[in-house]
């Protein structure tokens, strides 16, 4: 091989409900780059467990991320949709990376600090390891193209030291079995197996933040349920959420300078702009000088025209739970199919009989 197989994987975990920051962030893109690349897009149902081990509903959880994926347009035909748990080459892989990446790679990663706090002792083996099933997630397809939000960033940067010392250690029996791309990362040559992937962060996917506070992000573990737009909320609760957002009094800007600290401002805007498919200029070129007694109505109308189809089709997916597990099953044995392949060779070169 000259070249690694442009390929697209990402993943969200099947905790919580998605809201309009997930889909205006995430699917939404994931959605777009299937035009681009062959996509993997998975439910990992694994990572679910690392911070909390015991869950009521994980099944249907695991089926109402899938139905949010299908429901935004992602076409389970064309690419590949399933659940991490269903292919257990991933977990193999992972132990593998376990035996590659070093302690004090994970004790860095800032999401295990936030997500361990004070107790660090006390947090799972599993949290403290999840960058290594991540990375194995990806590699397990010899994934070149990971879209992610900013904060999954760190984990990607570790994906890449993973691979370049897998490549590097095992640079003897790579060579040897003959599947290895030759590759340069920064000027160095490689003669890799695994790739260096690339985090596809850019794009117009706005910060979407809380509709009650405009320097927080927008989360799925807010208590406030009014604090966020869930995909699965119908037409008159999206307009009324966004009825008792957070504003402050002045009207709108007529430029985007003029929303430098006013983050429920800004908020609203760029909601409105990503909505459209504008830039936030654009919209305040037709907004600004009105109020929010104005913009908040037009707001609310063209949440729920963007949103309304969505939330239709994920309540009919998820009424056919038979459909979206027809739809795992498929995807999980063509993804089975390519993790086989990959470990197979893993097996060669670590010396695995
Ligand atoms: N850690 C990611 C998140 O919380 C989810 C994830 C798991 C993922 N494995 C992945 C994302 C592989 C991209 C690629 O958002």
């Amino acid at each position: 091989m000259s070249e690694f197989k442009p390929q697209i994987f990402s993943g969200v975990q099947p905790t919580g409900n998605l809201h309009l920051g997930n889909y205006l962030g995430a699917l939404r893109k994931f959605v777009a780059l299937q035009e681009q690349m062959d996509c993997i897009y998975c439910v990992v149902d694994l990572h679910s467990i690392t911070a909390q081990l015991v869950h009521d509903d994980l099944k249907s959880q695991t089926r109402s991320i899938t139905a949010a994926y299908l429901a935004s347009g992602i076409d389970p035909v064309k690419h590949i949709v399933f659940n991490q748990s269903a292919v257990p080459q991933h977990a193999e892989l992972a132990w593998i990376f376990n035996c590659v990446a070093r302690i004090g790679w994970m004790n860095r990663m800032t999401q295990f600090k936030d997500k361990a706090g004070k107790d660090r002792e006390n947090a799972s083996l599993g949290l403290l390891a999840y960058p290594s099933l991540m990375a194995a997630d990806i590699l397990v397809y010899r994934a070149t193209h990971v879209p992610v939000g900013d904060d999954q960033k760190q984990h990607l940067e570790l994906t890449r030291d993973i691979a370049m010392k897998f490549n590097l250690d095992f640079a003897k029996k790579i060579k040897e079995i003959g599947k290895g791309v030759d590759i340069t990362v920064g000027d160095q040559p490689v003669h890799a197996f695994f790739p260096m992937v690339e985090p596809l962060i850019e794009g117009p996917a706005p910060r979407v933040m809380s509709l009650k506070d405009g320097s927080k992000k927008m989360s799925k573990s807010d208590p406030s349920d009014l604090s966020r737009i869930n995909l699965t909320d119908d037409a008159e609760t999206v307009a009324r959420k966004i009825r008792k957002a957070k504003t402050d009094p002045d009207a709108l800007p007529s430029e985007v300078d003029g929303l430098k600290g006013r983050p429920e401002a800004d908020n609203l805007v760029g909601i409105f702009a990503a909505l459209s498919d504008r830039t936030k200029a654009d919209v305040l070129t037709e907004y600004g000088g009105q109020q929010f007694s104005q913009f908040k109505p037009a707001l609310a109308e063209l949440a729920v025209n963007v949103l309304s189809p969505v939330n239709a089709e994920m309540r009919r997916l998820i009424d056919d739970p038979a459909h979206i597990d027809a739809v795992l099953k498929d995807g999980s044995e063509r993804a089975g199919a390519i993790a086989e392949k990959t470990m197979k060779d893993v097996h060669e070169i670590v010396g695995l009989l």
